[in-house]
């Protein structure tokens, strides 16, 4: 076995497989309302979008976490749903409530949305953030770009705000799949665009969320989100040939082999659900894996966090792997735990 070097980025090496001195760490969340000094940004930014469109505040808040705990990436401070935003159809977030949209469900709704040209001027801020981030980052840390996958960004779009079983995006994709199918392909070319974008500005590895990639049926979920998929690497292979991209199929259980085989994508992100020991077995093989401890074993901290994420790294931390959460940081998550958190993983040794 080569020597794990202790230059370059840990991130950007285990995506590459190469070897390396310790396990990498980031945490999908990691900004957020569990920080004191995010919570101080967000009440002086006003609104949420308005935190994600002001680069002095995003670049802030996407910076807190990296001061505090070191991680070996950051990831842009921005939300999935600026792109139904940029296309002209505006996201409020209410407290409480989640994202609120005016929801688009047949054809004619549809046609009112902007062309993806639009995208580019919208979200320039979000661009700016990308281009300073690249020179406040510390050297030893990746920078992560992102969007939302098709049909989850679909189900926002359709439902008008966040749901259990994003049933009216199911009741449109099964009642008019080549109708659907035309959301999709918009989505499709915007989130190449957005991703794009974010990788000329200074991205240097993407993560593509599929929150809601679980909750189709076989059949559905290889034409609404397998297929956009493969879709979307392609196109940023062709754009970006050396560019790690990774995937959140949240969900998708024994799915997830053939999406991993399919698409050719660089890692995986496992949820919270996955068994570490059928991932090593099934999917390591394929590439990098990333995940999954349970969010609210970090809320409840202790031994018991302890002995769940060595199981993790026992399982999982002698392959290609990044450590990471099975979903998003939640909001009652003590600071501290976090800091615990990094010192296991920190310690590990394979
Ligand atoms: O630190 C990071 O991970 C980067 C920023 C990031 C946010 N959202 C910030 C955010 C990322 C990568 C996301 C992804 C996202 N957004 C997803 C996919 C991943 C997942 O968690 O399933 C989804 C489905 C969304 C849509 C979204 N945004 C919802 C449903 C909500 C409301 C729920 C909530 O947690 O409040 C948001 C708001 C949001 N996005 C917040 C943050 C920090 C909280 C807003 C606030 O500060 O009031």
């Amino acid at each position: 076995m080569r020597e794990a070097s202790t230059d370059g980025k840990r991130l950007l090496k285990v995506l590459r497989r190469e070897p390396v001195d310790r396990t990498p760490l980031w945490l999908m969340r990691q900004a957020g309302r569990y920080l004191p000094e995010y919570r101080a940004v967000r009440a002086e930014a006003g609104s949420f979008l308005d935190l994600c469109y002001t680069p002095d505040f995003a670049e802030e808040v996407t910076l807190q976490p990296i001061r505090r705990y070191g991680f070996d990436a950051a990831i842009l401070f921005s939300d999935i749903l600026v792109v139904p935003d940029a296309l002209g159809q505006p996201v409020a977030f209410k407290e409480g409530e989640g994202p609120v949209l005016e929801p688009i469900r047949n054809a004619a709704e549809l046609a009112t949305l902007k062309p993806v040209s639009a995208l580019r001027d919208k979200l320039a801020p979000v661009y700016e953030t990308v281009r300073r981030l690249k020179n406040s980052l510390p050297a030893e840390t990746a920078l992560i770009g992102f969007a939302g996958a098709p049909w989850t960004v679909a189900t926002y779009m359709v439902g008008g705000r966040g749901s259990p079983d994003q049933a009216m995006a199911k009741a449109w994709a099964y009642r008019a799949p080549d109708e659907f199918q035309k959301l999709i392909d918009l989505l499709v070319a915007a989130t190449v665009e957005h991703l794009s974008a974010q990788v000329e500005a200074g991205a240097e590895v993407l993560q593509l969320f599929d929150t809601w990639a679980g909750s189709l049926p076989e059949l559905s979920f290889e034409r609404f989100a397998l297929k956009p998929m493969i879709e979307i690497r392609a196109a940023l292979k062709v754009r970006f040939p050396d560019l790690p991209v990774i995937g959140f199929p949240r969900g998708a259980g024994p799915m997830t082999v053939e999406y991993f085989r399919a698409t050719g994508l660089d890692a995986l992100s496992l949820d919270t659900g996955m068994s570490p020991v059928w991932a090593r077995d099934n999917l390591q093989g394929a590439g990098c894996l990333q995940g999954n401890l349970d969010p609210l074993l970090l809320v409840a901290g202790g031994a018991e966090m302890q002995q769940q994420v060595l199981h993790i790294l026992d399982t999982l931390g002698h392959g290609p792997f990044i450590f990471n959460l099975g979903h998003g940081i939640v909001p009652q998550t003590p600071p501290d735990h976090v800091a615990a958190l990094v010192e296991i993983v920190r310690e590990w040794r394979p």
